[in-house]
């Protein structure tokens, strides 16, 4: 009750400022620097509003976590992720009396006590439970990693490997955000493509977007010897060894990163589940680790590949979406699927396999894009 009251509060307050999210947001961020100028230093060098992602983020997160007890695992999560952006504890009031002023600013004469209370109320809630998360956690804030080769394939897709100076422990399957030294302080999500190593080494696979500014760099720019940092590992489509169930694999583009990883970690106890990849992409070109996949499959009984072109006549393969393809093998039924890649592909996925009437506790998906 008390807190649809404060989710109807939230709402209504909100409604008052939406069209001037802009201004909200350069006052918002006007305010925290003028507060405490070494915030600057925290934030990316180029940050126009429209890119600004911490103001859209905490409204995003009031706004939604309507009962943040829910979300306690993916605020402490947040919250040791945010040690990458050296952000400390007094940070959150400081950003905490900007949000609300920014609201109070913009929201003009119907703005009132209730409403700034209940942003007050949300915001203390989910930034303890972030502060919670950072407190607990024993890793370093970040790993130091030294890129040691990197490969083009097609034409906007490179592997890279890199060997952190100390292990960083995380389960196949699972992603880090990663900052090169081509655009300090920005971090991006990248799964890994390879199960933990005695040597340190992770593989990645990145496709440049669009004008991405990111994935460009890791594309176009990253050589070897460069430095790179990595924070914790994240994500939960990571294999669960008790199932027995025979096990899907639908991977978009550089949705084969964390389906490789996964693979790894199957060669080293697998003997009963059978494992079956399908592999989407737009052409040929892009199917840049077919034939490792290939090899892979030869060597391992349990696995086997499907490889799909969507937009190649000349492919000689299956044709057509990822989704389609693997709708046309099977009976699904009985297995547990693992779906990665750009986000419309993730959606196509998800809707056969609703269709297939496979229950969602059995589906794994991380997708790489918001749209
Ligand atoms: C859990 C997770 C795991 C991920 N793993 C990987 C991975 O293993 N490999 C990988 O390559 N990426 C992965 N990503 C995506 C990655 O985090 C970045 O979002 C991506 O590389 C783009 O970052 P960027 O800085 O280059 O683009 P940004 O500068 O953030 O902006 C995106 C820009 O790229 C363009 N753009 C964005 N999306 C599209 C699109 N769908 N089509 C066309 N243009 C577009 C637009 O011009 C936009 O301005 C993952 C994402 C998540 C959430
Ligand atoms: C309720 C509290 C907060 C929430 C819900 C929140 C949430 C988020 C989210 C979801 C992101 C995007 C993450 C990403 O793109 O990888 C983000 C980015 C960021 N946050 Fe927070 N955050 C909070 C508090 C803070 C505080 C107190 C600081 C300290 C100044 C901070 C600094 C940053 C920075 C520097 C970024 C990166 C911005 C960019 O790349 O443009 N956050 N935040």
């Amino acid at each position: 009750m008390l807190m649809g009251n404060l989710s109807r509060l939230l709402k209504e307050s909100w409604a008052l400022v939406e069209d001037q999210q802009d201004k909200v947001a350069g006052y918002f961020y006007a305010r925290l620097f003028l507060t405490d100028p070494r915030l600057r230093d925290l934030f990316p060098v180029h940050m126009d509003v429209q890119r600004a992602r911490l103001l859209g983020a905490i409204v995003h997160a009031v706004q939604t976590l309507e009962d943040p007890e829910q979300f306690d695992s993916y605020l402490r999560a947040l919250g040791r992720d945010h040690r990458k952006f050296e952000v400390v504890g007094a940070h959150y009031d400081v950003v905490g009396a900007a949000l609300v002023e920014a609201l109070r600013t913009f929201a003009g004469e119907q703005w009132g006590w209730e409403y700034e209370q209940a942003w007050k109320d949300a915001y203390a809630v989910i930034a303890r439970k972030m502060q919670a998360g950072a407190a607990e956690d024993d890793n370093p804030p970040f790993w130091h990693a030294e890129v040691v080769a990197h490969q083009r394939y097609g034409r906007d897709m490179a592997v890279f490997t890199c060997r952190t100076s100390t292990p960083l422990d995380y389960r196949p399957g699972q992603y880090v955000s990663l900052e090169s030294q081509y655009h300090p302080r920005v971090w991006r999500a990248y799964s890994v493509a390879n199960a933990p190593r005695r040597d340190n080494l992770l593989e990645f696979h990145v496709r440049a977007l669009g004008a991405g500014w990111v994935s460009g760099a890791l594309v176009r720019r990253l050589r070897a010897g460069d430095p790179l940092r990595l924070a914790a590992p994240m994500g939960d489509m990571v294999l669960d060894r008790r199932s027995a169930r025979d096990i899907v694999c639908v991977a978009g583009g550089t949705g084969l990163a964390p389906i490789k990883a996964l693979i790894d970690e199957l060669t080293t106890y697998n003997r009963t589940r059978w494992v079956h990849v399908f592999l989407g992409a737009r052409d040929r070109d892009d199917l840049y680790h077919l034939d490792e996949l290939t090899q892979l499959a030869a060597r391992y009984p349990w696995l086997s590949v499907v490889p799909s072109c969507s937009e190649d006549e000349t492919f000689t393969g299956e044709r057509g979406h990822v989704n389609e393809v693997m709708s046309r093998y099977g009976p699904w039924a009985e297995h547990d699927f693992f779906v990665s890649g750009p986000a419309p592909m993730v959606r196509g996925t998800m809707r056969t396999l609703s269709e297939l009437r496979v229950p969602s506790t059995r589906i794994r998906y991380d997708a790489f894009t918001e749209w």
